[in-house]
């Protein structure tokens, strides 16, 4: 009994060896799987009626509601960095809202107005494009029109709220953008929204569906930016967080109904269904980094507990990865502004 080493102990030589190609950051530019560009990222963008100054929002630290003039700052600097888009979110005055929410329908509503201002700015050099929903105008901060249910409760009324949609959509087409994107979940959006934008001679405007948009606790933040005014919550229409078969047939049900590009949000927490959206979509797919997810990383930052531009990057790659051809990030600027460094992430 010696104490030659029994060769089980050794372990052989690797034959196969993955490390090889992470060696030198060339041969992991050749080898990355997944790219991110500029081009693949739309910038959400607020703008508030009545105010002289862009005003900060404290839970999104570094975004703004804008003025028009910030905005088309804004959306200059977008064009130049050579994002893909812009999608406006219109804050109007207390005064403004009403339960119908029809102050987004009026030519001379915020949204409508920086749509115009926006289109006039960046002309075709940049996708402009507009949210299309009542939350932002409604008293009740709902997504729709309320009626009283069969036993006195409030229902969020899904058939008047698609002719609310309809004339929505309208005027923004009409104001200028290239791109309408009901977000509200109600049923038969879709083909409703393109047969009021046909019927207008909106032919050439596209629909980007918010198909599988989940009841998130990750739009907290949001809230606060638009003002929101609700009470409650919005499970009767939003998604349960606990479903993916649900998304893939609203995913089925918006391709079928006509949408140009379907959207699946929130993105991080979400990444399952993005894949399989992924996999049954024939139109381009777009993901929402939201609100919540961008306070998160900018929290943590903050306390100096996780690095702020690699999780980002990170962040956005993981979105891509799992499907998005298209990224709604309220980072877009910033991303692009790395990634022309020549970030690599890798
Ligand atoms: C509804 C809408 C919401 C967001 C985008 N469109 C809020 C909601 O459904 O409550 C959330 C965006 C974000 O959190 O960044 N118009």
């Amino acid at each position: 009994m010696g104490s030659v080493k029994d060769s089980s102990e050794i372990p052989a030589a690797p034959v196969i060896r993955p490390r090889r190609l992470r060696g030198t950051p060339a041969m992991r530019r050749l080898v990355g799987e997944t790219s991110l560009h500029a081009r693949q990222l739309v910038l959400p963008a607020f703008i508030a009626d009545g105010i002289d100054e862009p005003r900060p929002i404290a839970s999104m630290p570094g975004v703004v509601q804008h003025t028009e003039d910030s905005l088309r700052r804004e959306a200059a600097a977008a064009v130049k960095a050579g994002l893909g888009g812009i999608m406006l979110f219109g804050v109007p005055r207390e005064e403004d809202k009403d339960a119908a929410g029809s102050c987004g329908a009026r030519d001379d509503g915020i949204l409508n107005r920086a749509l115009s201002a926006v289109r006039a700015e960046v002309g075709d050099d940049l996708v402009v494009m507009a949210d299309t929903c009542l939350d932002e105008f409604t008293d009740h901060g709902h997504c729709g029109v309320l009626r009283a249910g069969p036993h006195g409760e409030t229902v969020v009324d899904n058939d008047r709220t698609l002719a609310a949609y309809d004339e929505l959509a309208v005027a923004q087409a009409a104001a200028g953008a290239h791109v309408v994107s009901p977000s509200g979940m109600m049923d038969g959006q879709i083909a409703s929204i393109r047969a009021a934008l046909d019927a207008e001679g909106h032919q050439d405007v596209s629909i980007l569906a918010y198909s599988a948009k989940y009841a998130s606790a990750f739009y907290g933040p949001f809230r606060e930016a638009v003002g929101s005014s609700l009470q409650g919550d919005r499970r009767t229409y939003q998604q349960d967080p606990a479903n993916l078969r649900e998304s893939l047939r609203e995913v089925r049900l918006d391709l079928d109904e006509g949408a140009d590009m379907v959207m699946v949000k929130p993105a991080m927490s979400y990444l399952d269904i993005l894949r399989q959206t992924a996999e049954i979509s024939d139109v381009p797919v777009a993901a929402y980094q939201v609100s919540g997810e961008y306070a998160m990383i900018s929290a943590a930052a903050e306390k100096g507990w996780i690095d702020h531009d690699p999780a980002v990057m990170e962040s956005l790659l993981s979105i891509r990865r799992a499907g998005a051809d298209i990224v709604l990030t309220y980072w877009a600027l910033l991303a692009a502004r790395r990634l022309a460094e020549g970030w690599g992430g890798r």
